[in-house]
């Protein structure tokens, strides 16, 4: 199965098409404005931003699946290039990033990109499982979790979906303000797979 195929089966599980709605809502963007999704697979998540009006970009460092982004989106723009030294100048009101920074040695300097490329008061939407938290219903439990275990050694940063709020209140982000001008906390964490982890979203933080 290619890496398209994978990211096309979780697209199509039950749930995912409203966490990503949850993502773009999250992400609190006016009419027409820029939005970046880096890591942006197949790009699916930026077909759909754009056509609900907005100048969306997307970015992965997978030449093969910008390539196939391109092919199914003719109309939308789509760059090769690296979530920590992104291949854009800035003017995004919108970063997102979706089953990403798990994939990342390095997420401070993709932070930091990200708020380079990040117009004052943008806002970054980030989302992704806890690779070290899943709840599979099983048999034989101690088994299921030694094998959970095992999948989650081999992801760079399998736990980081559950610190996305302290990633990015360490990394220069404010959270988001409330209706009354009070400061409020509001990422998100959500079931959204039968058998499988939460997702985790570090959304409505501003730049
Ligand atoms: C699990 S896929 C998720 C794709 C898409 N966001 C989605 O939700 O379907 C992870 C994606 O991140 C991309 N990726 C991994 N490391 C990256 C990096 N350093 N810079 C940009 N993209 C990266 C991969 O090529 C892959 O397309």
């Amino acid at each position: 199965m290619s890496m398209s195929q994978r990211l096309d089966a979780a697209d199509a599980l039950p749930g995912a098409a409203e966490v990503r709605a949850r993502t773009y809502e999250l992400l609190r963007l006016e009419p027409g404005s820029s939005v970046i999704d880096v890591g942006c697979g197949a790009g699916l998540a930026v077909s759909e931003l754009s056509a609900r009006g907005f100048r969306a970009v997307g970015v992965d460092v997978s030449p093969e699946l910008v390539e196939e982004a391109r092919r199914r989106s003719p109309e939308v723009d789509f760059l090769a290039g690296d979530a920590c030294a992104l291949p854009v100048d800035g003017g995004f009101a919108g970063y997102r990033a979706d089953k990403v920074f798990h994939e990342l040695a390095e997420p401070e300097r993709a932070l930091a990109e990200a708020r380079r490329v990040l117009l004052p008061g943008g806002r970054i939407v980030l989302s992704g499982h806890d690779w070290d938290g899943l709840v599979i219903d099983s048999s034989y439990p101690a088994l299921t979790r030694e094998i959970v275990r095992a999948r989650a050694s081999e992801i760079t940063a399998p736990r980081i979906a559950r610190g996305f709020r302290r990633l990015l209140a360490g990394n220069g982000f404010l959270r988001g303000f409330g209706g009354r001008g009070r400061r409020v906390l509001r990422g998100r964490f959500v079931r959204s797979r039968v058998g499988g982890g939460g997702r985790s979203f570090g959304g409505d933080f501003l730049c």
